[in-house]
């Protein structure tokens, strides 16, 4: 998508440079820095540090790791001490675990001295399908607002609520939960979205920056306000994406998703989740139970990160000195409360037939 006037995609390789560059996430939605990456380590930095972040996104950086990795040793054993020092970056996004092991399925037959290349290739493919998924996504979402749209006024906003930052920066290009969005705003229907702010991180602060950049009208809210925004009819539907969907339908997703869920439910608020395929656990029943929750670190409950009165970008502390805070980053919706999971392949229940129906080469035991 556009940073000023100019297309962008997440990640790209350079040529000239043999280097990765990504946009380093941190330091948005205030500035935007790019940044290469080259070295095994960096890339362990850049996922851990969540320089870059989202669940496509982590799955597609890791792929340009180990091709990046076997330009320093195409050996079999540092093909697999790269995948498993990558894949231990962040637990819960399946994506990293899809992306590593596909990496190890191709690569593992080709000789040493072919892997640098064909690892390279492989991770830009890997790259290109994400955008591709994503814009599928996006042209089976638009039939979900186009409806809701044609039950309205002329003018009057589909009025979308949506969780975390599901959007371009977190996938290659498009965004899941944004795709449907942004196509919706480029076939000239009328859009609004609620940005919950998803604390403790703030990922909703980068989803407004993307969405202000692409020119549609939205607005920031408080986590807390969803229910009281649904309750008043403000909220046409949710859309939100996921870091990894069990076989069964439940959709694990950025902490305070369940509760959107269980609000939406409450008030007759259409609930999706926009699903590529790679973020499909098929080895997973039930999501509560099987999916581990990445605990992240007490500092990001206890401080805020923000920019200054002076321009700085810097981190003040809300709580008082002592207080010690949980930060779990995940929750899992399960599947009875999500209205429909909206794949590269159409829209289906969150449950096991319907990804079955959608996947039948994958769900077959
Ligand atoms: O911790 P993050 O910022 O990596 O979490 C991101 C999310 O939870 C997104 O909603 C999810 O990855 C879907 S992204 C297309």
């Amino acid at each position: 998508m556009k940073v000023n006037g100019r297309h962008y995609r997440s990640l790209w390789w350079d040529e000239g440079e043999e280097v990765l560059k990504i946009i380093d996430q941190r330091w948005l939605p205030h500035e935007f820095r790019v940044q290469p990456v080259a070295a095994l380590q960096d890339f362990v930095d850049a996922i851990v540090q969540m320089r870059v972040r989202g669940a496509p996104l982590i799955g597609a950086t890791a792929a340009y790791g180990v091709a990046c990795a076997m330009r320093a040793d195409s050996s079999d054993q540092y093909l697999e001490a790269a995948c498993v020092t990558l894949n231990a970056t962040r637990p819960t996004a399946v994506n990293l675990r899809w992306a590593l092991d596909r990496c190890r399925d191709v690569l593992r037959p080709i000789p040493p001295a072919d892997r640098a290349r064909a690892a390279l290739t492989l991770a830009q493919e890997i790259a290109d399908e994400d955008v591709e998924i994503n814009r599928r996504i996006g042209v089976h979402g638009l039939e979900i607002i186009r409806g809701i749209a044609a039950g309205k006024r002329a003018g009057e906003p589909v009025r979308i609520l949506t969780h975390c930052n599901a959007g371009w920066i977190a996938t290659v290009d498009w965004g899941t939960a944004t795709s449907p969005i942004y196509q919706a705003h480029d076939a000239g229907l009328a859009v609004h979205v609620w940005v919950d702010e998803t604390r403790p991180r703030n990922q909703g602060a980068l989803t407004a920056w993307e969405l202000g950049s692409h020119g549609i009208s939205h607005c920031y809210v408080a986590d807390n306000a969803g229910g009281h925004l649904m309750q008043h009819g403000l909220v046409d539907m949710v859309i939100v994406g996921t870091d990894r969907t069990t076989r069964t339908g439940d959709v694990c997703n950025k902490i305070g998703t369940y509760l959107k869920a269980l609000a939406a439910r409450d008030n007759g608020v259409p609930f999706y989740v926009a699903l590529p395929s790679p973020t499909i656990d098929w080895t997973v029943e039930d999501g509560l139970a099987e999916i581990p929750i990445e605990e992240r670190a007490a500092e990001e409950v206890t401080h805020v990160q923000g920019r200054m009165t002076d321009g700085a970008i810097g981190s003040v502390q809300v709580t008082p000195e002592g207080t010690g805070a949980a930060n779990p980053a995940f929750d899992v919706t399960p599947g009875r409360l999500v209205t429909g999971l909206i794949t590269e392949r159409g829209i289906c229940p969150a449950t096991a037939e319907g990804l079955a129906a959608l996947f039948p080469e994958r769900a077959a035991p």
